[in-house]
C-alpha cells in the first residue's frame, strides 16, 4: 500500500470516474466506489479499478436484513472488492451473516461498519461510535467507519488492530460542504486512522494531482 489516502469518486459517470482514476493512480492506492457511482456504473468501474492494480473499497453502507446483506457480501467478494462497508446498526445477526459467507475464500474484502455518519453534529457522537465499534468488533468485522475526533477511543477500546478509516477530512484550505465532523489529514493520521477517506477537496479541485500530492504531504 502506497499510502493512506483513499480518494472517494463521487461522480455520476463511467467517464469521470475513470479519468480521475488515470490521473490519479500513481499517487492513489485505494479508490471508494460508493453508492452514486456503483449505481450508475455498476461492476464495470470495479473491475477498471482492479484492472489498473488498484484497490476497490466498495462504500455501499449496506443496510438490510442478514439474508440479503449476505448475498451482496458475496457479490461485492466476487466483484473483487478489497473493502465493504455495512451499517452497525442493522444488527449483530446482519454482520454475522456477512462474515460468515465470506469464511473460506481466498479474496476476501475487509468488512467495515458504518457509525456515525461524518455529516451528523457532534453531540454525544463519540460515545455512540463507541458502543457500535463494540458491537462491530464482537460480530468479527475488521474495522470501522468514524470521524478522527473518535478515532483515539475506538482504538484504545478496540485495540490497535481494529481498522480505522476517517472520512469528513478537509485539509485547512478546502470548503467542509455538508461535513460536520471534519479533521485535517495530519490530525486523522495522528489520531490513529488508518485510513482516511478524502473526496471533494480533492475531486473538485481546480486541479486534482496538485491536491492529492499537497494532502500527501500533509499526510508526511
Ligand atoms: O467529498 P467528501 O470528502 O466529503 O467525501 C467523503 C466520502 O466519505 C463520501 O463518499 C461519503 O459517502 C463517505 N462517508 C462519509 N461519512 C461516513 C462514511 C462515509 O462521509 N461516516
Amino acid at each position: 500500500m502506497k499510502n493512506k489516502l483513499i480518494v472517494a469518486l463521487d461522480v455520476n459517470s463511467f467517464k469521470k470516474a475513470k479519468k480521475l482514476i488515470d490521473e490519479l493512480s500513481p499517487y492513489v492506492s485505494v479508490f471508494k466506489v460508493g453508492n452514486e457511482l456503483f449505481t450508475t456504473c455498476g461492476p464495470k468501474i470495479v473491475n477498471y479499478i482492479n484492472n489498473k492494480k488498484k484497490k476497490v473499497f466498495l462504500d455501499l453502507k449496506l443496510f438490510d436484513i442478514p439474508n440479503t446483506v449476505k448475498g451482496a457480501t458475496l457479490a461485492a467478494a466476487q466483484h473483487g472488492a478489497f473493502m465493504l462497508t455495512l451499517h452497525v446498526i442493522g444488527g449483530a445477526d446482519m454482520m454475522k451473516e456477512a462474515r460468515e459467507v465470506l469464511k473460506g475464500r481466498k479474496r476476501k474484502p475487509l468488512l467495515l461498519g458504518v457509525t456515525v455518519l461524518t455529516s451528523a453534529a457532534g453531540k454525544g457522537a463519540t460515545k455512540w461510535v463507541g458502543k457500535l465499534a463494540l458491537v462491530a468488533k464482537k460480530s468479527g468485522l475488521n474495522g470501522i467507519v468514524c470521524s478522527a475526533k473518535e478515532t483515539k477511543a475506538i482504538k484504545k477500546a478496540c485495540g490497535k488492530d481494529f481498522l480505522v478509516i476517517n472520512p469528513g477530512i478537509r485539509p485547512a484550505w478546502a470548503a467542509k460542504n455538508d461535513q460536520k465532523r471534519v479533521a485535517t489529514p495530519a490530525e486523522a493520521v495522528k489520531s490513529g486512522a488508518n485510513f482516511i477517506v478524502v473526496g471533494r477537496p480533492i475531486t473538485q479541485a481546480k486541479n486534482v494531482i496538485t491536491a492529492a500530492k499537497r494532502i500527501l504531504r500533509e499526510l508526511k
